[in-house]
């Protein structure tokens, strides 16, 4: 179990694995109601989302080569103008009101701002094909409110943090089954929650983009890929083995921790922006916007965590200068008698 030890020594392991696997921060870009991926062009879209990543960002950024519309970044690599978002978490005070949660970063990651930890992996070198210019992809299914039955090969899910900073808690994302759990947990979380998203790892090598931005990837045969684990066979109708990308939020909900403020039936209070109080409905949207061979190269050479050499990176007072203005006047700050876009919690 290699990841029991990579995020305390990553070196170490890194020479005692072949395992690629780029890690590193990005600082929030926005938080918008937009969402360019599954409904271009709305202004406002359905739900809130945080986005991270280059400042080609808007509601109807075009399906093209995205890393030379970009001028800045909030991610480590100067090279990355891709974006990531995921929906945004809120707290329902037994009241009724709302607040938009806080996000954190892990200290190991530095002074990023909110944002999204995101790790693109791969079994060794060139073993990978990276994605394209115009790529996107979606990870996750908004309506699910049920568990999916995958046990730890699920794609999403929650780690319940004992103490600030993980809690000194390193096993993989979703893995750990005294603290992961497929919807929100049920218990206040000491150090926050965190959030895992994991993409599929095989594509049809042919299409960028899907009607539902998930046909034209795929999981192996045998079911999806835990984090890291980037084998498996690609089915026929998929037969290209591309990066696994995942993303980790971490929500500071230490603030909500107070069981007096929960709902009086002792549920937890959390809800996704979409109206899910569940959490089982979490999903992760994904446009590719490496610059040229970028991906490619970190992938071939075996990189390790937040450097790669002949890539360059920027320090987090500079990434966290890239921003865009919203395209929705709203607030994301006070108390709300409902949720923005007034989506009923079901
Ligand atoms: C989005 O960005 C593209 C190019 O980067 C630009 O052509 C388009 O006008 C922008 N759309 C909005 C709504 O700002
Ligand atoms: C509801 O409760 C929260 C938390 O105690 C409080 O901050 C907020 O002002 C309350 N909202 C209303 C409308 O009373």
């Amino acid at each position: 179990m290699f990841w029991l030890g990579f995020l305390a020594a990553p070196v170490a392991v890194q020479a005692q694995f072949s395992t690629t696997m780029l890690r590193f921060g990005c600082s929030q870009l926005t938080v918008d109601r937009i969402d360019p991926l599954i409904e271009p062009g709305n202004v406002p879209s359905a739900h809130v989302h945080q986005i991270v990543g280059g400042n080609a960002f808007n509601a109807s950024m075009p399906s093209t080569d995205i890393s030379e519309l970009a001028s800045c970044t909030t991610c480590t690599f100067d090279q990355d103008l891709s974006n990531y978002w995921t929906a945004n978490v809120y707290f329902r005070a037994r009241n009724g009101s709302f607040k938009r949660v806080p996000q954190m970063v892990n200290d190991v990651i530095g002074d990023a701002n909110a944002g999204i930890t995101v790790y693109y992996t791969a079994p060794g070198r060139n073993t990978v094909t990276a994605f394209k210019p115009g790529f996107r992809m979606f990870s996750g299914d908004v309506a699910r409110r049920e568990p999916t039955g995958l046990g730890q090969r699920v794609q999403s899910c929650y780690r319940c943090y004992d103490a600030p900073n993980f809690g000194g808690n390193i096993m993989a994302p979703c893995m750990d089954p005294q603290r992961d759990t497929e919807s929100f947990p049920t218990k206040p979380c000491p150090g926050g929650i965190r959030s895992s998203v994991i993409f599929p790892i095989c594509w049809d090598g042919q299409n960028l983009d899907s009607p539902n931005h998930i046909d034209h990837v795929a999981h192996p045969v045998n079911g999806p890929a835990p984090f890291a684990v980037v084998d498996g066979k690609c089915p026929d109708s998929h037969p290209v083995k591309i990066p696994q990308v995942h993303y980790e939020v971490v929500w500071d909900t230490t603030a909500f921790n107070n069981r007096d403020e929960w709902p009086e039936d002792g549920s937890q209070p959390f809800v996704l922006s979409t109206g899910d109080p569940t959490g089982y409905g979490q999903h992760g949207d994904y446009v590719f916007g490496w610059q040229g061979d970028a991906l490619q190269h970190a992938m071939d050479n075996n990189c390790f965590g937040p450097t790669c050499n002949g890539l360059t990176t920027q320090g987090f007072s500079k990434a966290n200068q890239c921003t865009v203005p919203p395209a929705v006047a709203e607030d994301n700050e006070g108390w709300f008698d409902e949720l923005p876009g007034g989506h009923q919690i079901m």
